[in-house]
């Protein structure tokens, strides 16, 4: 029920933060990233001179307003966010954080996502693991996509079921057992009865889980969170369609690979849709806590045009120039991909192009500096682009353009 909801959020801010340490480091993530936001949702194409109109919806104590807001302002880029969420303690951690940065042109509301089209129509909106929450998780996608600009996104995060694997049998116990206690009550209780519940128990076997152990906002979300439904590829797939979206890209559309699962030359039973075979490969994985990714109102996604030479390419988590040093000494790029260490093979042309990303050229730039001509270019271009931006490695956007 709202109300109960309320009640955890306003005892408990999630996740857990300090306003005070804004002053030291910036948290960032996907969805949320405005790089990121760019590639999926805008076809890495969006013209940033444009303000843009942003919703985070169930913004919590912060962390997507902040990355957001923060973003485009180290961009010098014009834009207009409106906060919503249920909690006023959980907001006011968001205000403050906001505040010690020195962020402008935030609106904090109060109020139920349920209404976002009430406060206007946003170019994107940021939905990070609120939708689970909701007593209806339907009603949430399609009122944010009612809250949507004629060509605009959604990036989400939702739970997904089996790496969560353990959780909702104590969630479901707990709950039974504590009901009418206060938040306060409720996780003393909790906290109790966790410590009698064997190392056996799958949620003790479960390694993917530590919320638990970062203190109490991150046990009572966990643990004992009285609305919360995880969800699969398929049932995702049926929501954002209910509410006119489609998928555009999960952030790592890799981790949704069936053939990474699949025997060389195995032909697929026939019929199986996109969504199938993601859906399977969820379940072979098996270790998916949360779906990352973007959408957009169905027919509406934009795909990255690699034809289009004046994109500018982005590599993420590293610097690209050591990532090419790398590549060069050892033929290997080292990747995490979901608690996995990976090693991709990569031919020595790539670290060569990848050695020149800096976030202003653009590919009309590589291909002049990289000597190939352009036919040869795009093809091995194509190749390296597909290859990391499955791993949400490589990004296209003019956000960073001077
Ligand atoms: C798990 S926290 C996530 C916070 C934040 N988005 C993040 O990822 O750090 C969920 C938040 O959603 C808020 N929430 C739940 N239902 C909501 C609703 N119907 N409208 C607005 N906010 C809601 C809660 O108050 C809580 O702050």
């Amino acid at each position: 029920m709202p109300a109960m909801i309320e009640d955890h959020y306003n005892a408990y801010p999630y996740p857990e933060r300090n306003p005070q340490d804004e002053r030291k480091r910036l948290i960032t993530g996907s969805p949320s990233n405005p790089f990121e936001i760019d590639h999926h949702v805008f076809g890495g194409r969006r013209d940033w001179s444009k303000t843009i109109k942003i919703l985070v919806a169930g913004g919590g104590s912060g962390d997507g307003l902040i990355q957001i807001a923060q973003g485009l302002t180290d961009a010098n880029r014009p834009y207009e966010i409106v906060y919503i969420d249920l909690s006023t303690s959980t907001r006011k951690i968001a205000e403050e954080r906001a505040e010690i940065r020195g962020l402008r042109n935030i609106t904090f509301i109060t109020g139920s996502l349920l209404d976002a089209a009430d406060y206007g129509e946003f170019d994107y909106i940021d939905c990070c693991g609120v939708l689970h929450h909701l007593e209806d998780t339907q009603a949430g996608f399609t009122a944010l996509s009612n809250a949507l600009t004629d060509g605009g996104g959604l990036g989400f995060m939702v739970y997904a079921p089996y790496g969560r694997s353990g959780v909702y049998p104590l969630q479901e116990a707990f709950g039974a057992l504590s009901e009418g206690m206060t938040p306060e009550e409720r996780l003393k209780f909790g906290q109790t009865a966790f410590g009698r519940v064997p190392d056996t128990h799958p949620f003790k076997r479960n390694e993917l889980l530590g919320d638990h152990n970062d203190g109490p906002a991150g046990f009572y979300d966990l643990l004992l969170h009285n609305q919360d439904r995880a969800t699969s590829v398929k049932e995702l797939n049926g929501y954002l369609t209910e509410a006119d979206l489609e998928l555009s890209s999960f952030a790592q559309p890799a981790l949704y690979r069936l053939s990474d699962f699949l025997p060389e030359g195995f032909e697929l039973p026939e019929g199986l849709s996109n969504v199938d075979q993601m859906h399977l490969a969820e379940k072979l994985r098996g270790t998916l806590k949360t779906h990352v990714g973007y959408a957009n109102k169905i027919g509406q996604s934009k795909p990255i045009n690699l034809n289009d030479h004046s994109l500018i390419p982005h590599f993420i988590g590293a610097d690209p120039r050591q990532a090419a040093q790398v590549i060069l000494k050892t033929g290997v790029l080292q990747i995490h991909l979901d608690g996995q260490k990976i090693g991709l093979t990569m031919p020595p042309v790539a670290a060569k192009l990848m050695g020149v990303i800096d976030g202003q050229r653009c590919l009309a730039d590589i291909v002049k500096l990289s000597g190939m001509d352009r036919i040869a270019f795009s093809s091995i271009w194509a190749q390296l682009s597909a290859l990391l931006c499955d791993y949400g490695l490589l990004l296209y956007s003019d956000l960073g353009k001077n």
